[in-house]
């Protein structure tokens, strides 16, 4: 089974740039390139940020945009977001009952739960009571056999770069302690926030981040580090899940490098050499 992970989008009003880029023109290539490669892909999610300034303008451009994906796809909020003009023009948007950015669902590979890590007044994330009971009561509810995977916006725990731990999720005890009844049953956490290409375990769980699709955070673990930003280039996540396996491949889909067969070269004579051992039939 195929998702993509998407996320840190970054759209503005339509024609507008955002750091020296053209977000919008960089998710849709994005999405060109996820509709000509990954056509079986079950469900594609984007882990918030989907605008930077959370105007109703720039999220009907991220309408406009993801009317071209020739897939399903559901889309979180971010610390740039909106809460109300991101559920009244996204219909791509779970929406709980209290009004949250929160849904989940069942792929063949299990549930697919999507947190709203969202506080309107602060660029660090949050789960509030009301938000963890939900998430608490969706785990509870979700049959036993069935494997779980998050999404979130925000990660609960300091990934090493001091500007992007400082706004993580606020309070993350209280998220444990919701987890931790459900811990061996979540095969993977994905978020987005630090726009950085990241993975790794928290608590046992296996997690996996990425660049986002305009913009990106320096790589600088100095304690000391600016707030600075870069323009790495941007990135989607092909997920492929099986019985045994969650694997994890970042595309830097605007890449343009070489691409070139491996040829035997003159001085090789090795029987295992690569180009010349036989490839299963695709
Ligand atoms: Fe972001």
């Amino acid at each position: 089974m195929k998702l993509i992970h998407l996320t840190d989008t970054h759209l503005v009003g339509p024609g507008l740039q955002l750091y020296g880029l053209d977000p919008r023109a960089r998710l849709d290539a994005a999405i060109a390139d996820i509709n000509r490669h990954h056509a079986d892909a079950e469900l594609v999610i984007v882990t918030g940020d989907l605008t930077h300034w959370g105007e109703p303008a720039a999220y009907r451009n991220v309408r406009a945009a993801f009317d071209a994906l020739c897939l399903p796809y559901t889309v979180l909020v971010g610390n740039h977001d909106r809460r109300a003009p991101c559920l009244d023009l996204l219909a791509a948007a779970p929406r709980d009952a209290n009004g949250f950015v929160q849904g989940w669902h069942d792929t063949s590979a299990g549930r697919l739960i999507f947190l709203d890590t969202l506080d309107e007044t602060s660029h660090a994330g949050e789960l509030c009571e009301v938000r963890l009971a939900w998430c608490r009561e969706t785990l509870a509810a979700t049959p036993v056999t069935m494997p779980i995977y998050l999404f979130m916006h925000h990660p609960p725990f300091e990934v090493g770069i001091r500007m992007m731990d400082c706004i993580a999720l606020k309070h993350p005890a209280a998220f444990i302690d919701v987890l931790q009844p459900f811990r061996a049953r979540i095969r993977h956490m994905f978020f987005g926030h630090v726009h950085r290409p990241i993975s790794g375990s928290w608590l046992g769980i296996p997690f996996s981040t990425l660049r986002g699709t305009n913009h990106q955070v320096c790589f600088d673990l100095s304690p000391t580090a600016a707030r600075d930003a870069c323009h790495e280039p941007p990135a989607y996540a092909v997920v492929l899940i099986g019985a045994d396996t969650v694997v994890v491949h970042t595309h830097d889909y605007l890449d343009a490098s070489l691409r070139f067969p491996f040829a035997r070269p003159d001085i090789e004579d090795r029987a295992y050499m690569l180009g010349r051992f036989p490839l299963p039939d695709a």
